[in-house]
């Protein structure tokens, strides 16, 4: 993969769009549960926000991935092969397989009719979770150490 001095438009625009609709995804499973409750009693569902929230995600991502393919990304700041740059370089692979992973479950409950609300309920939280350390991680860079990391996702090189 290309390396970059920094992240296009394009890629800061679908973090942030992505990391505003994650949540709001997570916020509004009870919906879902309820629209899921009621299909297997027969009652046909009405708009059900969580699906396309969460379709709405995967689209994005998808689109995000096939951007940082075609132009590249910066590398993790720091020490080239430190294992604070393996572990950025690892966690985001991670963010990636769970909002592609955590999606297509959904879809395999909702489209594929799958018993499968328990896994998917489970690696939403993860992701949620991996997501908090995330965030965790760029505050400390920001406020800690402050190296500005903040600014490669605000400013477009
Ligand atoms: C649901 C929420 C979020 C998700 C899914 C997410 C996901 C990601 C991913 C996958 C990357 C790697 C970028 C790439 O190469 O494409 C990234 C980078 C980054 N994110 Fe997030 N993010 C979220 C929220 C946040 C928040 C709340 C902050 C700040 C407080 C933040 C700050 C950053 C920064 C500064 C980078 C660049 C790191 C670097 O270049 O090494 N993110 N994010
Ligand atoms: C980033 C995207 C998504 C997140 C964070 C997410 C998160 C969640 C969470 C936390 C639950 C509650 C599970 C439980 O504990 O019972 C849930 C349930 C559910 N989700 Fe998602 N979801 C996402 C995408 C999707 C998609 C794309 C679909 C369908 C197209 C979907 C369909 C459902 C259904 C049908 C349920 C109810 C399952 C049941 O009650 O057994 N989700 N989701």
């Amino acid at each position: 993969m290309k390396t970059t001095t920094g992240y296009s438009g394009i890629q800061i625009a679908l973090h942030w769009l992505i990391a505003i609709l994650i949540p709001l995804a997570w916020l509004s499973s009870g919906g879902a549960e309820e629209a899921w409750d009621g299909l297997e009693k027969g009652v046909v569902p009405g708009f059900v926000p969580h699906v396309a929230l969460g379709i709405a995600v995967l689209a994005l991502v998808v689109l995000r991935l096939a951007v940082r393919f075609r132009r590249g990304a910066p590398e993790a700041p720091g020490v080239p092969g430190s294992l604070a740059v393996k572990a950025s370089t690892w966690g985001h692979r991670l963010i990636y397989l769970l909002m592609i992973a955590v999606p297509l479950g959904g879809m395999s409950i909702w489209f594929g009719g799958m018993d499968n609300g328990e896994i998917h309920g489970l690696f939403a939280n993860v992701l949620m979770v991996v997501v908090l350390g995330h965030t965790l991680v760029a505050l400390y860079h920001q406020y800690v150490l402050k190296d500005g990391l903040l600014r490669r996702m605000m400013k477009a090189e």
